[in-house]
């Protein structure tokens, strides 16, 4: 069933939602997270660290929401599958997953990269993303209902010295996202690709803090420093909502600028 058009003014509102958020021990999943539970929605939290997770999941209820805490790695199918099966026996079913677990372990280059480093980018940020978009769209077809937003990143689209492993993976996310929204659009599954440009968090601190990669990256960027995690909520938020009801298979870009440049 396609979703139906809205013709009422629609709002960011996510009263009743239930929603899963990977990554969401800290950077931008915690801050997406965060933002669903002030937004009316219920967040079901996974990352690896058990310890962060509910730290955040109390942050969640502190602002009146309900969290599942379901500390995982997205590169391990049974665990993914079981926090799935978890969400399903504790809510019935999900509306939301935003994927936004990921790594980007090295910044070297290309010919110095090792296989195992390689894999393990490739990994979490691609078959992670694709085993909870599979979990979670298998109890989104059965309610013919769902948004799913997958975090990407602008190095998806554009080149970045030593970054190869992430980037590709990056690219992958973007091709998984156009693909999952044509198969499943017509069953009622909206599919959108949220890709940021640098934010500030700990994956970004080492280049952040390096003088000549900090010069470099601000050179790219026209407004002229790097984001805060609560400048991506609301893209977050409306890619999630009825809000964007009309948009699958998008990549919405919050980078300052760097790839209009
Ligand atoms: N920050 C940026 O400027 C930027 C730019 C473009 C794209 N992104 C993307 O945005 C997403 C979030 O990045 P961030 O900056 O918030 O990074 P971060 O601060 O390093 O946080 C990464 C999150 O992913 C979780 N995670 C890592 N490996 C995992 C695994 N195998 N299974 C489950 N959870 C895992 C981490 O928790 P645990 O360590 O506890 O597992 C943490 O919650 C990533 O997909 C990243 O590629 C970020």
């Amino acid at each position: 069933m396609n979703a139906a058009p809205r013709s009422e003014p629609v709002t960011f509102d996510l009263t009743g939602r239930r929603v899963w958020v990977t990554g969401a021990s800290r950077g931008l999943g915690r801050a997406i997270a965060l933002a669903f539970a002030a937004a009316g929605a219920d967040v079901a939290l996974t990352a690896r660290s058990a310890e962060a997770v509910r730290s955040v999941a109390e942050e969640v209820e502190a602002l009146g929401a309900k969290s599942l805490q379901l500390p995982a790695s997205v590169s391990d199918a049974q665990a993914v599958a079981d926090a799935a099966a978890e969400i399903a026996t504790a809510w019935g079913g999900i509306d939301v997953l935003v994927n936004c677990a990921g790594v980007s372990p090295t910044f070297k280059r290309a010919e110095l990269v090792e296989e195992d480093e390689w894999r393990h980018v490739l990994d979490v940020n691609v078959t992670g993303s694709f085993l909870c978009a599979q979990e979670a769209g298998r109890m989104m077809l059965d309610a013919e209902n769902g948004a799913i937003v997958n975090v990407s990143s602008i190095h998806g689209q554009v080149g970045m010295e030593r970054m190869a492993a992430y980037s590709a993976s990056k690219g992958a996310v973007d091709a998984l996202t156009r693909t999952l929204a044509l198969e499943w659009a017509a069953r009622g599954i909206r599919v959108n690709t949220l890709s940021p440009g640098y934010f500030e968090t700990d994956m970004t601190e080492g280049l952040r803090g390096h003088r000549k990669w900090r010069g470099l990256l601000l050179s790219k960027i026209p407004l002229g420093r790097f984001g805060v995690p609560e400048e991506l909520v609301s893209a977050a938020l409306f890619l999630s909502s009825d809000a964007s009801g009309f948009m699958t298979g998008a990549n919405l870009v919050v980078d300052g600028g760097w790839t209009a440049a």
